[in-house]
């Protein structure tokens, strides 16, 4: 009688151990980046490839806002510019994100927050160093608040603006100055306050 006891205790506990530990096993983040990241973004989150400045870095962003962006993607709350992919076909962040787990998209943002930010190669910028250096000052009086360091600080879970592409930026400014997509209520109060000649200066500023 103790000997079935014992067998009928210690079959189970196998199976739910295994059961616990298949659940547990972190997701490797790392190569969920290279299977559905990498292409475009780099293996990193620094992309190293040219696609005219749209595609934004993401390394060193915080894991709470590249897990939000990935939701706002699937959602369709942000709307996602189609690029090409490896095979040649027309893809966008709307489509990737749906293809995630929930655990697949926490594994890769937790490991972009770890890799370090670099800035993109400018491919078309146009070198006004007072357009710049006016952008400068109104990021100091309305940005640097959240957007810290002159832009490059992920804290606050904000993007990291300075050093993405031109392209990139005035595709998001213009989506911000049509109420397009969602930023935060403080931020709205500040962008509002903006003429074009002062986006211009910013996107000057933020790819110099
Ligand atoms: C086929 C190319 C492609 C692939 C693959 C891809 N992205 Fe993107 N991603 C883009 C483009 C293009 C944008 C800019 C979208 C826009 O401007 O509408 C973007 C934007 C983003 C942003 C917004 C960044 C910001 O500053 O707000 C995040 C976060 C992001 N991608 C994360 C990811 C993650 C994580 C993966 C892998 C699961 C991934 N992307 C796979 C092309 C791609
Ligand atoms: C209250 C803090 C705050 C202030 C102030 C602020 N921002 Fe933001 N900004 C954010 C946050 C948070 C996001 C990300 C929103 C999201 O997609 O979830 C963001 C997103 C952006 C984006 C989109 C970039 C990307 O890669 O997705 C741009 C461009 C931007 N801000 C520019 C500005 C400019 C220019 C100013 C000053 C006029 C400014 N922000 C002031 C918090 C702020």
């Amino acid at each position: 009688m103790k000997r079935i006891i014992q067998i009928f205790f210690f079959i189970p506990f196998i199976s739910l151990s295994q059961f616990i530990f298949a659940d547990d096993a972190p997701l490797n983040g790392a190569e969920l980046t290279k299977k559905y990241c990498a292409e475009c973004h780099g293996e990193t989150g620094n992309s190293t490839i040219d696609r005219g400045g749209v595609i934004p870095n993401i390394a060193g962003f915080s894991a709470i806002l590249i897990f939000d962006t990935l939701s706002q993607f699937k959602d369709g709350d942000r709307k996602a510019l189609a690029v090409k992919n490896k095979a040649g076909q027309l893809s966008n962040m709307s489509e990737i994100s749906k293809k995630l787990s929930e655990q697949e998209a926490e594994a890769i943002s937790l490991f972009l927050s770890e890799q370090k930010f670099t800035p993109t190669k400018q491919v078309d910028r146009s070198n006004d160093e007072k357009l710049a250096a006016q952008g400068k000052l109104l990021h100091q009086d309305l940005c640097d608040d959240c957007h810290g360091e002159f832009g490059t600080s992920p804290v606050d879970d904000a993007p990291i603006l300075a050093g993405q592409g031109r392209a990139y930026l005035i595709r998001q400014f213009d989506q911000i100055s049509k109420q397009e997509r969602y930023i935060p209520k403080r931020m709205k109060r500040k962008f509002r306050k903006l003429n074009n000649k002062d986006k211009l200066a910013l996107i000057e500023f933020y790819t110099k």
